[in-house]
Order: C-alpha cells, then structure tokens, then sequence
C-alpha cells in the first residue's frame, strides 16, 4: 500500500483505458486496480503487485549460471509469456544479456531468437540453453576436480601457460592468481566438445570475477581495499564450485525442458539493422525483452562489469563495450522525438546540463531506431513486451514506457497495457552515482513497467 501512495504522490501519468487511437493523451488520474490476479487489458497502465514475486527463486535451474546487471526475474519472462505466448513458435530479445527470456521460452516449447553487443552475455545465453548430457558433464567435471586438485597448488611459471592481454592486470589480480586461472584457461583450451567448453568458460567468467581484486558488489571496475584477501585465493575450488552448481542447474533445466526447441543467439546490433537472412521481416511471434535504462556511462555499466571476463577469454576490444551499447557514441544535440513528453523531459535536462542532455538524446536515438528495426520482424498480430525502468536525470524522470508505447505505435502497434512491479530484489544497485562524481549518488528506481504492444 505504501509503495502505491508513492506512486501516487509522484504523479504518475496513467491512461484509464486502452484507446486503439491513443494519441498520447495522458490522463493524469491514477487507476490502481490490481490486489491480485490477471492483468486486465482493458486498463492500459496498472500497478499489479502480483507481478513482484517478493519470495520467488530467481536462481532456479540455469538461471544460476552467472550473475549480470540488471537481469530481467525469470518469473517475469515467465508470465509475459503464459499470457501473450501461448502456442506461439518463436520469441526473440533484442537485449537478451544472459538469456533469461531465451530459457524461459524453451521452457514454454517456444524457440528463441537472442542477440546482444557483450560477448560475455552471448556466451552465458548460449550455455544457459544448451542441454549436455548427464554422464558426458559429469565425467568431465571429475576429471577437472582430479586434475586441478593434482596440481601443485603453488603453481609453477610454466612456458607453456598464455596469460592472456589484460589492461593492467596485476592492478586487478595477484600473481599467483593470474597463473592459476591461465592454467584453467589451457584446460578450457584443449577441450574439444564445444559445449563443454562454453560450459567451463562461463564458469570460469565468475572465477575471474571472483579472484580478482574487483569490490564485491561492484558493477564498475572499483578495486576492493582488501585485497590481500585475495593473494592466495583458492581459484581450483572456486572454479569447481561453480561448474558443480551450475551443473545442478542445467540438469534441473533438462529435466523441465523436455522438449526439442533451441535457442539461437546471434551478434548483430537493432540499432543499426537486422540481417534480413538471419531474422526475417514478420517471423517474431513474440519480443520478451529488458533494455538498458540508458547509456552505460551514467546507468549500468554492462562492459565494466564484464570486462576482465571478456579480456582473459580473448575479447580484445574489451574495454570498448560501452561505447559499443544504445546511447554509447554521443550525437548532436538537436533531435526531436515523436514522443511529447521525451522531448519536454530533454528540454528541462538541457536547462540544468546541456552534456547530460545529449547523453539522453543519443540513448533514445538508439533506442528509436532499434525498435524501429525490431517492429519490422514481428508478425502481424504479434506482441512487443518491453520491461522498462524509468530513470532520473537531474531530478527529471523520463517516462521511457510512454516512449516505448508511443514508438511502437508509430510503427503500427496497438498499446495493450502497462503493468507497473516494484522491484524487490533487482541486481542493481541501490545507490549509483549518475554524475559518475565519487560520493554524489542517487537512488536507482523502485518500479519495473512491462509495457505490452500489440502489432496491427
Ligand atoms: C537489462 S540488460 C538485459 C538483461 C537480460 N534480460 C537478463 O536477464 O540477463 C540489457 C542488455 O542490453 C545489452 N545492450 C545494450 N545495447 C545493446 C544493443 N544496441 N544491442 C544489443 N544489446 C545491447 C547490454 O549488453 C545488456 O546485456
């Protein structure tokens, strides 16, 4: 109850009922409908707190492999689904990170479509989707567990182990750690079975993550005070540890996902083009998908987070992700949107901070013409569902849900409705520091939206 009192002492603009001819037109009358149950769809914007699954596992089967910024509940991918991809072939996300809506399509006997511009994201949806049989896993972690467990823990310089390009590497691991890893990185090396070794490397990522001299808790590369801690951490146990839980998971995955659908996950960026022979114009039944809530330099820095994992398995342009992400290049500052209330938020900004201003004009531009791009391949009649976050920039919230919709429905989609969730327990920090000034921080949102739009 107090959450929905918050919500609506900040006034949020919500539209009483679906209108196939909305204009945009915001009703500024609150419509809190839901104590339980069904979304109705007849209400375009509702707050359900049904959909916070405060006690829910979020851990469940492969959705344990790997921790990532801002990973969309697998409840919630869960439940777009059962509502709007009932007997529906095909799903993709446009932002896939670890494949969380992928997992849960396979589930529902829906193939799934994913891309995403982080490699690190690419190869734990890949994993977190491909089944391997008990007996071949098994027997190839035992013999992982045996051989790092006959090594001499002190592991001697040896010219046959690469220690891979990485900035600055003994500012982020010791030594002894670096030698360690790049032996279980050889191991990785002379496995032949690609999915076993795609297995290993995502276990091998939160190893990196793990050892290295990185705060706990930390998104952004910020070195931990305590770092003799880590000088001779136990890397081999680690390591095993990791391939032992996610093993459990991905047999908990076999075992519910019994049937023959397949994840395909791709790496091409919406916001420049979908290859017509890779996804087809009107194939997508359905988009599940959670897209950054702005550039990564001021919200979540998904290729900081992501960097020593991506160097020590070869990435090279590592340290250029973020740029590489929605709103990562910075455009002129003159773009106006279709959206009213986008443009009246950036004009505001732009009175306070006119740099900041164009860190939000080249997010949305971005983010406009991916979801240009992602219209063209849904079906007619197919559904967008967009997991949003309303950010704050400069004491402004840019109400990116009614941006959503409205794009959408200038690529010829109906808006269907908008559930608005607390967020319990999202992996974001609770305070982050949009200025990237050291000690100014702000409070990161309590709301999700789950804007669904419906293509005519
Ligand atoms: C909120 S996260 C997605 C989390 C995902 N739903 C999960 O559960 O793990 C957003 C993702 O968008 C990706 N991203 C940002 N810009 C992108 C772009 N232009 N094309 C594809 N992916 C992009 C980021 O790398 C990040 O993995």
């Amino acid at each position: 109850m107090k959450e929905k009192q918050d919500l609506i002492q900040s006034n949020v603009a919500v539209c009483k009922k679906v209108n196939p001819t909305r204009t945009h037109k915001i009703n500024k009358d609150i419509v809190v409908i839901k104590e339980t149950g069904v979304s109705n769809k007849y209400k375009s914007k509702i707050i359900d707190d049904s959909w916070d699954f405060r006690k829910a596992n979020t851990k469940e089967m492969t959705h344990c492999f790997h921790s990532y910024p801002a990973m969309m509940i697998p409840q919630v991918a869960r439940r777009i689904i059962e509502n709007y991809g009932k007997d529906k072939d095909v799903l993709f996300d446009p932002y896939c990170g670890t494949g969380t809506s992928l997992v849960e399509a396979n589930i529902q006997n829906i193939n799934a479509i994913g891309t995403d511009v982080n490699p690190l994201a690419r190869l734990i949806s890949k994993a977190k989707t491909t089944k391997i049989s008990f007996e071949l896993l098994n027997s190839e972690i035992n013999k992982f567990v045996n051989y790092s467990f006959n090594l001499n823990f002190k592991v001697k310089r040896n010219n046959s182990i690469i220690i891979p390009q990485v900035i600055n590497i003994d500012y982020w691991f010791s030594k002894n750690t670096q030698e360690k890893l790049a032996v279980i990185l050889k191991y990785i090396g002379n496995i032949n079975e690609p999915k076993i070794a795609d297995f290993f490397k995502v276990a091998f990522s939160e190893t990196v993550r793990a050892v290295s001299y990185v705060k706990s808790g930390e998104f952004k590369m910020v070195r931990s005070k305590y770092i003799h801690d880590k000088n001779d951490i136990d890397v081999f146990g680690i390591m095993a540890a990791k391939l032992s839980r996610n093993k459990n998971g991905l047999f908990e995955f076999s075992e519910i996902c019994k049937n023959d659908t397949k994840s395909i996950i791709y790496d091409f960026n919406t916001v420049e083009n979908i290859p017509n022979n890779l996804l087809k114009f009107n194939s997508i039944d359905i988009v599940v998908t959670s897209p950054p809530y702005g550039d990564s330099r001021t919200t979540v820095a998904y290729g900081q987070f992501s960097r020593l994992a991506n160097e020590w398995l070869g990435y090279n342009a590592a340290n250029q992700i973020d740029n590489m992400l929605m709103g990562g290049k910075r455009r002129k500052c003159n773009y106006k949107f279709s959206s009213k209330d986008l443009n009246e938020a950036i004009s505001k900004i732009k009175s306070e901070d006119a740099q900041r201003a164009r860190d939000v004009i080249s997010f949305y531009e971005d983010y406009e013409n991916s979801i240009k791009n992602v219209s063209k391949v849904i079906k007619k009649g197919g559904f967008a569902c967009y997991v949003v976050g309303n950010r704050t920039v400069k004491g402004i919230t840019i109400p990116t849900d009614e941006v959503t919709a409205q794009i959408f429905e200038d690529c010829g989609f109906i808006h269907l409705e908008t559930i608005i969730r607390n967020i319990p327990s999202k992996r974001m920090p609770y305070k982050n520091s949009p200025s990237n000034v050291k000690g100014l921080t702000s409070s990161t949102m309590k709301n999700e939206y789950i804007v669904i739009c419906q293509k005519l």
